[in-house]
């Protein structure tokens, strides 16, 4: 159903898309990492920083408001000192000073005595890193806590984030791009299979009325003969039953020979056209009564309804034979008795001729193929009908339309404009 180039850029498209995904997801991962890396190191150095200062200075005074105010260091949102038993011995904040603090993070730090990392979230609802030392002042253990804004490290998410955005619409384009591709590509292969079809057609036809024209004379002389000896061997003393029977076979497989290039010369005819005045009841009226006259051992209705004085200038005897076609190939859709409806109408600079019949119908697979040249179901068919009504209704400017059911009908529509 896909054809190879179809399956390659398919592909393509999702090679592009996971190699994509795969960079995306691994970069935002990393950039994770990164942040929470260097908060880590950041955090490290202010508080390695704090405790060679705190081992020089008397602990009564709270050196840390003023730390934080000075903003050496980027991000700080607050920073303490605490005893073993969680007592809050110096402050950024003053006002906490002497407040007992037990959480998880101080009793960690007392316990393993090795820096604690974690997150914590403020009254103000924002999440900070906090960083829990184990210091040695004055040679007493107290914990160190240096608590970090995250935000101002989190540029490489950030642009992580961009990224990821940007290769989300980088892939959304590719598939655009792949699905737009992937049209033309269908459109081109239909396209090349089109013209490949009608190469074949033409040569096919060309072929066809060579052959055509080098049977007809042959077969005249065939037919003109046999028809000869039939009638002169009448009443002579050799003259049998299978004699006749044998001619007249003769006879009509070279007529029916005979219609078959003729189909095949009006097919492969070049399509000139001449303008006639033609009325559409009249000829409407020629076509049935000559398919008519042929009808054998069926009974069928033709329920005409065509307004009187509908003239129109077109080619009389190629809308004539492509009334014909359509209407032998309803009589023939019929088993025994059936109706056909013939119907004219008349629109703006157009006219509908609408052939109904409630005949066998036509499959799915019939209606696909019936305009092709040498498509038939029946066994004495050609399969050039339609297609000469196709090619004879495109020299005339019209159009065709086709109804059918299996089982209940067919219609066909032509549509003609009145001025070719
Ligand atoms: N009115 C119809 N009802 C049912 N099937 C139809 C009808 N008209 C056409 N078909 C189908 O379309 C096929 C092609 O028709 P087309 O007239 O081209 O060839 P054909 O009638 O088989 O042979 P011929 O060259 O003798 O006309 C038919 O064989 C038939 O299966
Ligand atoms: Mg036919």
């Amino acid at each position: 159903m896909f054809s190879k180039n179809t399956i390659y850029l398919f592909i393509i498209l999702v090679a592009a898309t996971l190699l994509i995904s795969i960079s995306t997801y691994f970069t935002y991962r990393n950039s994770l990492t990164a942040v929470e890396d260097s908060l880590k190191l950041h955090a490290l150095g202010i508080a390695i920083s704090l405790e060679s200062a705190l081992s020089k200075i008397d602990l009564q005074k709270n050196i840390f408001t003023d730390i934080v105010a000075e903003g050496k260091w980027e991000g700080i949102a607050f920073i303490s000192l605490y005893n073993q038993k969680g007592a809050t011995l110096m402050h950024s904040n003053e006002e906490l000073i002497s407040k007992v603090v037990d959480d998880e993070f101080i009793r960690k730090t007392i316990a393993t005595r090795e820096s604690v990392y974690g997150y914590m979230t403020l009254g103000t609802d924002e999440n900070i890193f906090v960083l829990n030392f184990p210091a040695h002042i004055h040679n007493t253990f107290s914990i160190l806590r240096v608590a970090l804004h995250k935000y101002p490290f989190e540029k490489i998410i950030r642009q992580a984030r961009f990224q990821a955005i940007s290769a989300i619409t980088v892939v959304f384009i590719l598939w655009i791009m792949g699905i737009f591709f992937f049209r033309t590509l269908k459109k081109s292969e239909a396209l090349n299979k089109a013209i490949e079809e009608s190469q074949r057609l033409a040569m096919l036809g060309e072929m066809s009325s060579v052959l055509a024209h080098e049977i007809r004379n042959p077969l005249g002389s065939i037919k003109g003969f046999a028809q000869l000896v039939l009638e002169q061997s009448k009443g002579q003393e050799t003259y049998t039953r299978e004699i006749e029977e044998y001619l007249s076979i003769i006879i009509t497989e070279s007529k029916r020979l005979e219609s078959l290039t003729d189909d095949l010369l009006l097919y492969a005819k070049t399509t000139e056209y001449r303008a006639d005045a033609v009325d559409i009841s009249a000829i409407i009226d020629e076509s049935v009564k000559n398919i008519m006259a042929n009808i054998e051992s069926k009974v069928i209705d033709f329920k005409l309804s065509i307004p009187e004085s509908l003239t129109i200038k077109t080619d009389h005897d190629k809308l004539k034979q492509i009334l014909i076609n359509i209407i032998q190939n309803s009589v023939e859709a019929i088993s025994e008795n059936g109706i056909i409806e013939i119907i004219a109408k008349h629109k703006n600079n157009l006219i509908e001729i609408l052939i109904q019949d409630n005949g066998c119908g036509m499959t799915e697979e019939i209606r696909k193929n019936i305009f092709k040249p040498f498509f038939t179901t029946k066994a004495k068919g050609t399969g050039l009908g339609l297609a000469i009504v196709e090619k004879l209704l495109k020299s005339i400017g019209g159009k065709i339309q086709l109804q059918s059911e299996y089982g209940s009908g067919t219609s066909f529509k032509l549509i003609i404009p009145k001025q070719i």
